[in-house]
């Protein structure tokens, strides 16, 4: 009874501390909502996807369809959006002179000092840019995961700075208006492979 009384008086007394509990509370779990908000970004807005390609890390499907897609081919590689450098290494492996391009400064890094750790710091490179700005005229080989919204300008550029019979390897989504030379596994893990050739 005793207790009872002494809770409610200190309910009555302080108010004001469950208030401010209360608002850091709301602080906290507003602060987690836009911080979700920021990490879904890149997944959830179609606006943003033209731009910025989302990390997400290609399964081991999709790395073999890819090295399947790529051989017979050799010469240099740029993996467009490299994420954390697993397909660019993969190619070094295999002897391709290979680049990733990657807007994530934490990605590029990452990617940097795992190509170190593995002994293949030598044969790749890691460029932290915009893939849009990102002139595609040296590769014979060019890899894309890509997002829908994005294939159509993708092809685009592809026409406009490919070398003749650059080979385009594209992951995920297909390009909207070329025909592929091969396709390669299903659904998410489908590859098709595209030739660039220049008008003589
Ligand atoms: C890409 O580089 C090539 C060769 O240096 C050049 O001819 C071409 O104009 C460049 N394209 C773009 C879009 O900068």
């Amino acid at each position: 009874m005793d207790e009872g009384v002494d809770l409610s008086a200190n309910n009555n007394q302080k108010p004001s501390k469950v208030g401010l509990a209360g608002k850091i509370l709301v602080g906290l779990t507003g602060g987690a909502a836009l911080g979700l908000s920021v990490v879904c970004a890149s997944f959830v807005s179609p606006a943003f996807r033209k731009f910025c390609l989302p990390y997400i890390p290609a399964t081991k499907n999709q790395v073999d369809n890819i090295v399947v897609a790529l051989a017979g081919r050799g010469g240099s590689l740029l993996d467009l959006g490299s994420g954390d450098g697993r397909i660019v290494l993969e190619a070094a492996r295999r002897d391709f002179v290979a680049h990733g391009v990657e807007l994530n400064l934490w990605l590029v890094l990452y990617s940097k000092l795992d190509a170190l750790r593995k002994g293949l710091g030598n044969k790749v490179d890691f460029y932290r840019r915009d893939l849009w700005k990102f002139n595609l005229s040296g590769y014979d080989n060019i890899v894309i995961f890509g997002v829908e919204q994005m294939m159509a300008d993708l092809e685009k550029k592809f026409d406009l700075e490919c070398k003749n019979g650059c080979n385009v390897v594209a992951c995920r989504f297909p390009l909207p208006n070329k025909t592929p030379v091969r396709t390669y596994g299903c659904g998410i893990d489908t590859v098709w492979v595209y030739v660039f050739n220049k008008p003589p």
